[in-house]
């Protein structure tokens, strides 16, 4: 298959292009804005043809889009705590870009994956969401999500576009940039630096390791009915406060690093999917969160090279304004 991997240079893209030339064999295409998030580092080795642009640059897709069988939609503004203090690119890139994809991927007859979040249906306090569940977001990166989402529905509904949504819980494993709560807990217990934990630290996510959402992005592309929802939720539910805990076990750092800082404002308590529509398809997710959270470690102290830049950076910056101290 050729494939348009549309914000295939950051965490989650460059993992599922690496799985598809791995395992499949696909002819893949890589378009992608190259924000602080995305980094030609995470396709060095791959055979990939990578396109600096943007989602939202009409002629930049034009011409990325050409030959593809199939589009598939990374590219986004992830972080919550920068939507908060920055929303515009957000709505750009959500709103505009998706447009934008959409168009070509009607003009060019592909077919199309829109790749969401469990953070569209907001918080949940016990149970998990369904694809019938109603979206009810609650930061700017959540709520230009969903509308992203909501545009996707409805280049089905009214152009008949063969396109299908995957709603993933919160992903981990390696290339994750570090202002992220595991790699950023990972590399701070590494350098002996506070590990700065929101409120009570017991807001709970689902977590899903990055390969086990790249398959089963793949899987729906392959075999998702059009105009479907898929939700997929990892196998494990975890509290961030116990995530830390294991992060310290695993680094051999101690408890005394741990310090409570005020809560994200809105900070949702708990996100939760029930992913039987996805396994009914076929999918299944293989890493529980104990091993891919052990091989998420081993990962990042393995490949200083990687993350040594960024931590030497414009990151710097952004930690400082953000919890208010400098690192190690
Ligand atoms: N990280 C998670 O836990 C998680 C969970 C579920 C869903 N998602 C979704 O998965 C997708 C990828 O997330 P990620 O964690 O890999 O994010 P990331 O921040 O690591 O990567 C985003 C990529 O998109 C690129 N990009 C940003 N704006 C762009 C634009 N306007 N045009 C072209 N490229 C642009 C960036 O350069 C970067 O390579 C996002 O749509 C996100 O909403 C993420």
């Amino acid at each position: 298959m050729k494939l348009l991997v549309c914000g295939g240079a950051g965490f989650i893209g460059s993992n599922f292009v690496r799985l598809r030339l791995r395992d499949h064999g696909d002819e893949v295409v890589v378009l992608d804005k190259l924000t602080y998030a995305g980094r030609r580092e995470n396709l060095e080795g791959l055979d990939v043809e990578l396109v600096h642009g943007a989602i939202e640059d009409p002629e930049a897709v034009a011409k990325a889009v050409e030959g593809a069988d199939a589009l598939v939609n990374f590219a986004a503004e992830t972080h919550v705590d920068r939507s908060i203090a920055e929303p515009d690119a957000f709505v750009r890139t959500h709103a505009l870009g998706t447009y934008v994809l959409l168009e070509a991927a009607r003009a060019a007859g592909a077919r199309y994956l829109q790749v969401s979040t469990d953070e569209v249906y907001g918080s949940i306090a016990e149970g998990s969401f369904t694809e019938a569940s109603p979206v009810a977001p609650s930061s700017p990166y959540s709520a230009t999500k969903a509308g992203a989402d909501l545009l996707v529905a409805s280049y089905v509904h009214t152009f008949g576009l063969p396109a299908v949504i995957c709603r993933g819980s919160n992903n981990y494993g390696p290339f994750q940039y570090p202002e992220k709560l595991i790699p950023l807990m990972v590399l701070n217990a590494l350098h002996g630096d506070p590990l700065p934990v929101y409120g009570d630290g017991m807001q709970v996510r689902n977590w899903l390791y990055v390969e086990d959402f790249g398959r089963a992005i793949g899987h729906v592309l392959e075999h998702g009915v059009p105009g479907e929802v898929y939700n997929v939720g990892g196998p494990d539910e975890c509290a961030n406060m116990e995530v830390v805990r294991r992060i310290l076990e695993l680094t051999g750092a101690g408890e005394e690093l741990i310090e409570h800082v005020p809560d994200r404002p809105g900070h949702d308590r708990r996100y939760s999917l029930s992913s039987d529509k996805v396994r009914a398809l076929g999918w299944e997710p293989q890493v529980h969160f104990a091993e891919g959270l052990g091989r998420t470690v081993d990962w990042y102290r393995e490949h200083r090279d990687w993350w040594e830049p960024i931590r030497s950076g414009d990151y710097r910056a952004y930690y400082e304004r953000q919890y208010g101290r400098r690192l190690a």
